[in-house]
């Protein structure tokens, strides 16, 4: 074991500190208002939310993956129909389809940047085809260039998982307002995230936006009176005051990010894959994924140097159990990127100096 102190993955308390005071006057200002569900502290989250992307609307909802559940519902196609998305996407893109009373069809990925390929799009199409959901894994956006026009060419919906892309953008452009709506889940450990669940939608069209109203409150907008068969999934107002306070220092903390990026593509060694980056695109890095064949072996080194790390995911979608029946077929691509992927450490509260000891450490690594 190293000497030095660990290098956590990621911890919460550590990078929440830096907004303690803000963050405990405002939950002391919406324990004294006595107003706890769907407030002004709700309103003002969802006006400065929609703000921040330039979208017309924000929906706060419970989580992601109900603002991707009932985002789909608001679209109102016909059940069963079929929803493209990426073989490896988190399980959360696919249940919501599944949840929605649809059918996931698995696009593979990129093998370099991890989202969806454009390219594969065309082999997946069938009459019953109506959707794609894109993930923007990792804080990397999709190629929404090829994938809009795509879209538009066949008359399809598109969704947007923006879980892990908080002001990410291609061509400069949002993710989350590209297509009918932007998913977002403020999950704590997101590039914005709450003290506890939360999620949102945003959207630039208002039937879709009201449906949302209706769908996270049972349906309803107007006290008793129900137009939609809906869920309890409102975003409370204890974590919208939170969420105003951290949304102020989004951009910094994602230039945090970046920075940490910079620090890791200028250190570690060239036998590890690392994130593409292109010209266009502005990468947000909820995680930074390197990839390497001997993944699990690099784990456990770094791991032995007080070095914590992660896998997002070890087990691909289509190999889950809950799965079984639902998803059918081989997806090569997503079980080599869940075989190599390993998430280093980057977040607001780690350093630049604890990533260059990363760097250095993996270096003496003998692959
Ligand atoms: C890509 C992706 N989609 C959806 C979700 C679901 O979000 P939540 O955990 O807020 O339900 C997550 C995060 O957990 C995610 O990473």
């Amino acid at each position: 074991m190293s000497d030095l102190p660990t290098i956590e993955y990621e911890s919460l308390a550590r990078s929440n500190a830096q907004f303690m005071a803000d963050l405990e006057a405002a939950a002391t200002r919406v324990i004294r208002s006595g107003w706890y569900v769907l407030g002004q502290e709700v309103a003002a989250f969802e006006q400065e939310f929609a703000a921040h992307l330039g979208a017309r609307h924000c929906i706060g909802v419970a989580n992601g993956l109900d603002a991707l559940i009932l985002s789909i519902e608001a679209l109102q196609l016909p059940r069963g129909s079929e929803v493209l998305v990426a073989s490896n996407t988190y399980i959360a893109t696919i249940l919501a389809i599944v949840k929605a009373g649809h059918v996931p069809v698995l696009v593979e990925p990129v093998l370099e940047t991890f989202n969806i390929d454009p390219g594969r799009l065309a082999a997946a199409l069938t009459p019953r085809t109506r959707a794609i959901c894109v993930t923007h894994l990792f804080g990397k956006s999709c190629r929404m260039d090829a994938i809009g026009a795509f879209a538009r060419e066949h008359g399809l919906c598109l969704v947007e998982d923006c879980a892990q892309s908080h002001l990410a953008s291609q061509g400069g452009h949002l993710t989350g307002t590209f297509g009918d709506a932007g998913c977002f889940s403020f999950y704590p450990t997101k590039n914005l995230g709450a003290i506890g669940d939360a999620g949102a939608v945003v959207t630039d069209d208002d039937d879709i936006a009201d449906r949302l109203r209706h769908l996270r409150n049972y349906g309803s907008k107007q006290k008793y009176h129900n137009r939609y068969v809906g869920v309890n999934s409102r975003l409370d107002e204890m974590q919208a005051a939170l969420l105003r306070v951290k949304l102020r220092h989004l951009q910094a903390m994602t230039d945090h990010k970046r920075d940490l990026a910079d620090v890791y593509f200028g250190h570690l060694p060239e036998w590890l894959e690392l994130p593409v980056r292109r010209d266009d695109e502005f990468d947000v890095f909820h995680i930074f994924a390197v990839r390497h064949p001997r993944r699990d072996g690099l784990r456990r080194f770094l791991l032995e140097k007080g070095i914590k790390t992660e896998v997002h995911y070890p087990v691909p979608p289509h190999r889950q159990d809950a799965m079984a029946g639902i998803l059918a077929g081989d997806y090569p691509i997503a079980d080599e990127l869940h075989r190599t992927e390993l998430s280093l450490p980057i977040s607001t509260g780690h350093t630049q100096q604890e990533v260059l000891r990363v760097c250095e450490t993996i270096r003496g690594f003998r692959p």
